[in-house]
């Protein structure tokens, strides 16, 4: 029996690119396609798709899952912006209604990796700052990316300290030293036509420096994590866990 899902956003960039990918994977269909306007309630009541892929804008995911948890239709959500208060909320309904859900700020295995290598360098390298670079159609900053590496360099220091400026350091333009994401990690966000997806991870150590980079030039590149995450979120029915993170579903 194929593994039936709706797709949430259909019509927008990451959401053509889930159609089409889903229609090429074996042994997964797509039964029903939402977008701004329709009902979804409604959709899911008369499609019955075991999964919901949402690729939506970040005020309206948190609505769509909240009525995906409701029918017992397990959420794969790539929109960003989702902040850990939202995210309480979600582990709560999943609870309540025995359905998993991913919540995953980035689907590229690529950038699953630049996290990983980002949480062991920060044991050795403490000072890091993360800049993230996007397609001028982006609409949240920092992206969930950069704000889960930020995290996770944080989880990854352990007991190394990141140094403290001198006394005094100011910013002569506001916010040229970035945004303090987790564990006050500068984060920079650049938004400009030409990019998909892009982050460096730059650590700085006496005497040398080191960059992790990842790019996503094609949407492409984040089917793969997408498809993968469908399969394994059906495995997880009835077990009502939030997975924040594709990582946690590798
Ligand atoms: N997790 C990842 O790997 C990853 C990768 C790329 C993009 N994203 C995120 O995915 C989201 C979508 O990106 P995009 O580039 O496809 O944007 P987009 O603007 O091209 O598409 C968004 C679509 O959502 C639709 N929409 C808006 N409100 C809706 C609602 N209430 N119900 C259903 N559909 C609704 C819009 O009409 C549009 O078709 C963004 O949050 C982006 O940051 C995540």
């Amino acid at each position: 029996m194929a593994i039936t899902v709706l797709v949430s956003g259909a019509k927008g960039r990451m959401g053509q690119e889930v159609v089409r990918a889903v229609n090429d994977a074996h042994g997964i269909e797509v039964v029903g396609l939402v977008d701004i306007g329709d009902d979804l309630a409604r959709a899911i009541a008369t499609t019955k798709p075991q999964v919901m892929v949402d690729f939506t804008v970040p005020d309206a995911a948190m609505g769509n899952i909240r009525t995906a948890l409701a029918h017992r239709v397990a959420p794969v959500v790539g929109t960003t912006g989702i902040s850990a208060a939202d995210r309480e909320e979600v582990e709560a309904l999943c609870q309540n209604n025995s359905t998993p859900c991913l919540i995953a700020p980035n689907f590229a295995l690529g950038a699953v990796l630049m996290m990983r290598f980002a949480k062991e360098a920060a044991q050795y390298f403490p000072d890091a700052e993360v800049i993230e670079m996007h397609h001028e159609k982006k609409l949240d900053a920092p992206s969930g990316t950069a704000a889960l590496t930020a995290e996770m360099i944080a989880q990854g220091r352990m007991d190394a300290k990141p140094i403290e400026l001198p006394a005094g350091a100011f910013e002569k333009i506001p916010g040229s030293r970035g945004g303090k994401a987790a564990g006050d990690v500068p984060v920079h966000s650049v938004r400009l036509p030409g990019f998909v997806a892009s982050q460096m991870v730059i650590f700085g150590g006496p005497g040398q420096t080191l960059t992790i980079r990842h790019d996503s030039i094609d949407r492409a590149s984040f089917m793969p994590g997408v498809i993968h995450a469908i399969r394994r979120i059906v495995s997880l029915e009835g077990s009502g866990k939030l997975i924040y993170g594709l990582e946690n579903l590798l």
